[in-house]
């Protein structure tokens, strides 16, 4: 057998193998989620034949892993979306032939003569468009990178999945942000912090021997969205992740992720060369420190040669950082900085620092430790900062450093896990608060100064650039426990390749790709999941209050807690409730956080009258009696939040039932039973912030606001379970 009739043969196979599939499939209907937006199921029969003849076959000359994966993913693809089989051939000899490679991998492309668009598009980029190749009707997939063609055949594959018309294709696209990585906060027990879908993927004990199946199709989820790193360790890191038995592992992991170019990073413990090296400190100006992380580095790289980089939480919550040595966060940057540079990996060190001063309002920590900074980090370091200036509460106003540190790289770090949004139990798409802090306009360099255009690098002209998802992945068989929370995962990659996407086309090409093509349910489920954010963020923190949670696990509503260490992972130093009324001061009069922000925008929330209600509690200090713009008292609008969140949910699972036997049967069941467990909660969280509220504000409950379940006493006895 010759090397064309051998990947035929395997082609072949695939195309088979992926009939049985789908076959036995749809016989047992067994439905667990597990097969993401990789479902290649048969199209609608009318799709499927306007179809057939632009796809007839496809060409994928090479035998690199990656093209290998391209070929594998078009063939099998093609085939199951189409129903029948899709064959390789070796070149374009007939119409309806889908050509995908580099010039370099396919003659036929390297003929057309688009090096120099490609070279414009990157190697992630891709072109897709439907050519004449030899008088034949074809389309072209090429790129000048091989991942470039692996996205451009997943998103050609998309739009087959979607149901968009792919007659005249004629698509560019490279992607907006450089850096596009989840950040997984695994623990070498195979725990995950803040994970809320069973154990971690990476099943340390087995590496590197054994390498679980499913990292390819983690891999491969990626691929398809374009996300291109994986940061797998916790922050809180553990030092042994960088000893020689774990690098193994983790290089077994690389091999799995390199043809579908998602490449690994570790979360250094800034402690190592201590508890590995045997050195009396780590203190980044001492040599022998900073030679003992070039070495580690040089390592790291022979074993992963792709390994992407360090991922740093220094001097915040406990972890150790240059300030325990008396240096700043430059000095212990630049220091790892030094040690990658050699080899092209980055710093992306975490600005989640703050301090504990009396007095101090959490909301100014980043800011005052960080921005000083500007201008000073290394060219391969960037600074990751959340969306928030807390800690990714169900809203927050973007965080002050955006637009303050024009000479710094900064990414954004958003939380797909929902530690502080009813875990993965409630069903909440997050893409409509990213949305709300991308958009943000900062004002730094006048309007239009927006989030985007500061981590695209088009405000200030960054040359690296990026963005990072604490992921929401685990063991369990659908990935994130909550079929609702892979459109979390989806969407963040969609917004890392795009991050002007609108919310409602991530939701409804997740929707077609998992769920259903059926019209009028891809209606109501986009609307619910457009709808979802609003109302978690009225039945748990409206009017921007925020951190009203348990103690903790974070799961459900405690804003009576006082007992933490430090006043600021209480719930009632965020509040503030008192006789007079309720939200944290962060005006000149209070905190003056609020000083942080740029001008226009600074007085837009300082004031009172045009502060958004959204952020209202957030900014300022409010008597219970305010007049809203609605005009209802505070009080009474508070309440009929509460109340809002509480009817949403009731609403949506009488819209969810209505879907029965549109969708699957068990997917149907197991979110009927997560938005049961939603309404229980959002009742409990009504229930007890209001009754706890109520004994400052003295007010009764306003009509339409229903009567506690439980009396105050009981919901502070114990908390929610989940
Ligand atoms: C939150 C979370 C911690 C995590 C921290 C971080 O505070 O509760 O578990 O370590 O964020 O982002 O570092």
């Amino acid at each position: 057998m010759n090397l064309e009739q051998k990947r035929s043969c395997k082609a072949l196979i695939a195309s088979i193998a992926v009939a049985i599939i789908f076959v036995t499939g749809a016989i047992s209907k067994a439905e667990d989620g597990y097969r993401l937006w990789l479902r290649y199921d048969p199209l609608p029969k009318r799709t499927i034949e306007s179809y057939r003849p632009r796809i007839a076959s496809v060409v994928v000359p090479g035998d690199s892993a990656t093209l290998e994966v391209v070929r594998t993913e078009l063939v099998n693809g093609c085939t199951g979306l189409l129903a029948s089989a899709v064959p390789v051939a070796s070149e374009v000899n007939r119409d309806g032939a889908v050509i995908a490679g580099t010039p370099k991998s396919s003659p036929q492309i390297g003929k057309i003569g688009w090096e120099r668009q490609l070279a414009n598009l990157g190697p992630e980029g891709f072109r897709i468009r439907s050519l004449k190749i030899e008088h034949r009707s074809v389309i072209v997939i090429a790129s000048s990178g091989e991942v470039g063609v692996l996205y451009g055949a997943f998103h050609f594959l998309r739009l087959l999945q979607t149901l968009q018309p792919i007659d005249k294709l004629d698509i560019s696209q490279k992607p907006r942000l450089q850096l596009r990585v989840l950040d997984h906060w695994d623990n070498l027990d195979g725990s995950i912090e803040r994970g809320y879908a069973g154990r971690s993927l990476w099943d340390w004990k087995a590496l590197p021997e054994n390498v679980d199946p499913r990292l390819r199709d983690y891999a491969r989820a990626n691929a398809l969205l374009g996300i291109n790193g994986s940061v797998v360790n916790s922050v809180n890191a553990n030092s042994l992740f960088l000893s020689a038995e774990y690098l193994h592992k983790v290089a077994a992991i690389a091999d799995t992720f390199r043809p579908y170019g998602v490449h690994v990073y570790l979360s250094p413990r800034f402690s190592a060369p201590i508890e590995l090296g045997g050195l009396k400190t780590a203190d980044p100006f001492d040599r022998e420190v900073a030679a003992w992380w070039k070495k580690k580095a040089d390592e790291i790289y022979q074993a992963i040669p792709d390994f992407g980089g360090f991922l740093v939480k220094a001097n915040s919550e406990g972890q150790p950082g240059p300030r325990t040595y008396n240096r700043n966060h430059v000095d212990g940057a630049n220091m790892l900085a030094a040690a990658l540079a050699p080899h092209k990996g980055v710093v992306i060190w975490r600005a989640f620092v703050y301090d504990a001063k009396p007095g101090y309002d959490r909301a100014a920590a980043a800011y005052d430790n960080l921005q000083p900074f500007d201008g000073q980090f290394a060219p391969n370091v960037l600074l990751q900062v959340k969306n928030g200036p807390i800690d990714f509460q169900p809203r927050e106003p973007f965080h002050p450093l955006f637009g303050a540190m024009p000479k710094t790289q900064l990414m954004l770090e958003v939380q797909l896990t929902q530690e502080y949004l009813g875990f993965s139990n409630h069903l909440v798409f997050l893409p409509q608060m990213w949305r709300e802090v991308l958009d943000s306009d900062t004002y730094a360099k006048g309007p239009g100064s927006t989030v985007t255009k500061i981590i695209d690098g088009s405000l200030y002209g960054q040359r690296l650039t990026g963005i990072a998802g604490v992921a929401n992945t685990g063991s369990d068989r659908n990935w994130t426990g909550h079929h609702f929370a892979q459109a979390n995962w989806y969407a963040f990659g969609r917004l890392a390749w795009n991050p002007d996407l609108a919310s409602r086309q991530i939701a409804e090409e997740w929707i077609n790709m998992t769920f259903t093509h059926e019209v009028k349910a891809v209606e109501t489920i986009t609307r619910i999941m457009l709808e979802s954010h609003e109302a978690v963020v009225d039945y748990m923190t409206p009017l921007g209050l925020h951190h009203l949670m348990w103690g903790g696990h974070h799961y459900g509503p405690a804003p009576w807690w006082d007992t933490e260490p430090r006043a600021d992972w209480n719930p009632v130093y965020f509040h503030r409730a008192d006789e007079t009324g309720l939200g944290f001061d962060r005006t000149e009069t209070g905190s003056n956080a609020v000083s942080l922000y740029h001008g226009q925008i600074r007085d837009w929330f300082a004031n009172l009258n045009s502060c958004p209600e959204k952020f209202l509690l957030w900014f300022h200090h409010v008597p219970w009696d305010y007049r809203m713009r609605s005009d209802r008292t505070m009080w009474d609008e508070l309440a009929f939040h509460y109340q809002r969140g509480v009817g949403w949910t009731r609403t949506t699972r009488k819209d969810w039932d209505a879907l029965s036997g549109v969708i699957d049967a068990q997917r149907h069941a197991e979110v009927a039973k997560k938005l049961a467990i939603q309404e229980r909660d959002a009742i409990w969280w009504r229930d007890a912030c209001l009754l706890y509220f109520q004994t400052f504000s003295k007010r009764p409950l306003p009509e339409g606001v229903e009567k506690p379940a439980k009396s105050l006493e009981e919901y502070k006895a114990k908390s929610l379970s989940w």
